[in-house]
């Protein structure tokens, strides 16, 4: 359960209570509003917190979005340490650098604060602080031992939904292939959704990150393990997303729609959280890991053809119809060009050669096995083309 009261956004939206304050969202609760960030410190006493690790990116410092978790710390009488060496797409071994910091300043509590990566690095590196080892020991569910320290999330970018996730999303060193390492332990206790926060990210990562969660709405939404809960956790972020990302674009300063965006990919990470991704996320983590191409733009590329391919599943089909009145795949691809997301696969050097390998890699990705309609190498290879 949580105190949050989002109505004044979601008011609008025809969805119960329970959904628009995230009650099943056990055990993170979530904290909601402009300038909400100031009662970090406050909170973080409840958990006895005598020092905490901010992990984060170079980036927030200079937006300055440092300045007033340390202030409210300070305030609370909390000592704190900052690790800002985080970086995209964060690696096992850029987790084992943030756990051997944290531990060498005997922290009582971690921060995350940034967009996925800092947030995914602040949780794997809780993995290994409480319970040793290294992050491919815990790939896949409830691989730990021992408790974990608090973790408070606070996401400066509307997109991964980690915040509301107990998975830290971790690659590879060596194959960059992305980890998906889940513990209960491992979500957050509190997530400070403040949409101020997110009015300083670039452009493009607001496109980027705003397609990421759009497609996590649309994935979540058809998954073998969606449940009537999680579809409406991925409905009212599909709402909340699709009405305000060309505002967000147009008027980044906007703060409702900023709002929206901050709450849609928080809902729709609330629905990963039981219903888990599809073959979009699946097909795109083989771009990201051997060809860079960021990760929202990736997942947006690849999910029209996505739809079009579940599409032949006719109780598919009749969920994604009943999402909105207009044809899904299409509304996609105008989300794409809001974004100014290239949409062919050759724009960013891939060839017909290329395809095989990423069709096999394609295969292997965990997230593939939640799809509605079963997806094979031959499928992805299908797919790729289709995009090419
Ligand atoms: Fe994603």
């Amino acid at each position: 359960m949580t105190n949050v009261d989002v109505y004044d956004v979601c008011n609008d939206l025809d969805f119960s209570k329970d959904i628009i304050n995230f009650a099943h969202l056990s055990p993170t609760d979530v904290i909601f509003g402009p300038n909400c960030v100031r009662i970090i410190g406050e909170k973080a006493k409840d958990f006895n917190a005598t020092k905490a690790l901010i992990v984060t990116d170079s980036g927030i410092l200079i937006a300055g979005h440092l300045d007033v978790v340390l202030e409210s710390m300070r305030l609370a009488n909390i000592e704190c340490v900052v690790y800002s060496e985080v970086t995209e797409n964060p690696t096992s071994s850029d987790v084992n650098d943030c756990a051997i910091f944290a531990k060498s300043n005997s922290v009582d509590l971690i921060l995350g604060l940034g967009g996925g990566s800092s947030l995914d690095t602040a949780k794997g590196a809780n993995f290994i602080i409480t319970n040793g080892g290294e992050m491919k020991d815990y790939r896949g569910i409830d691989k730990a031992s021992n408790d974990m320290l608090p973790f408070f999330a606070v996401p400066t970018t509307a997109g991964t939904g980690s915040e509301c996730q107990s998975f830290a999303i971790i690659s590879d060193n060596h194959t960059h292939e992305k980890m998906a390492c889940g513990d209960k332990r491992a979500a957050a206790k509190i997530a400070f959704l403040d949409p101020l926060l997110t009015t300083t990210q670039p452009l493009k990562i607001t496109a980027q990150t705003g397609i990421d969660a759009i497609s996590h709405s649309i994935e979540s939404l058809v998954t073998k393990t969606k449940t009537d809960v999680s579809e409406q956790y991925s409905r009212l972020a599909f709402k909340l997303i699709n009405r305000s990302f060309e505002n967000v674009i147009k008027d980044p300063e906007n703060i409702n729609a900023r709002s929206d965006m901050l709450l849609g990919a928080a809902y729709a990470g609330t629905a990963i959280e039981c219903s888990m991704l599809g073959a979009a996320h699946a097909a795109a983590n083989p771009l990201t890991a051997k060809f860079s191409i960021p990760h929202g733009v990736a997942v947006g590329l690849m999910l029209p053809h996505v739809i079009k391919y579940n599409s032949l599943d006719n109780e598919v089909a009749r969920v994604y119809g009943s999402l909105i009145d207009q044809c899904l795949s299409e509304r996609v691809l105008e989300l794409l060009n809001i974004a100014k997301i290239k949409v062919s696969l050759r724009e960013y050097g891939i060839s017909d050669n290329d395809l095989s390998g990423l069709s096999d890699a394609a295969a292997t990705q965990w997230t593939g096995n939640f799809n509605p309609r079963s997806v094979i190498a031959d499928d992805f290879l299908a797919l790729y083309k289709s995009a090419l």
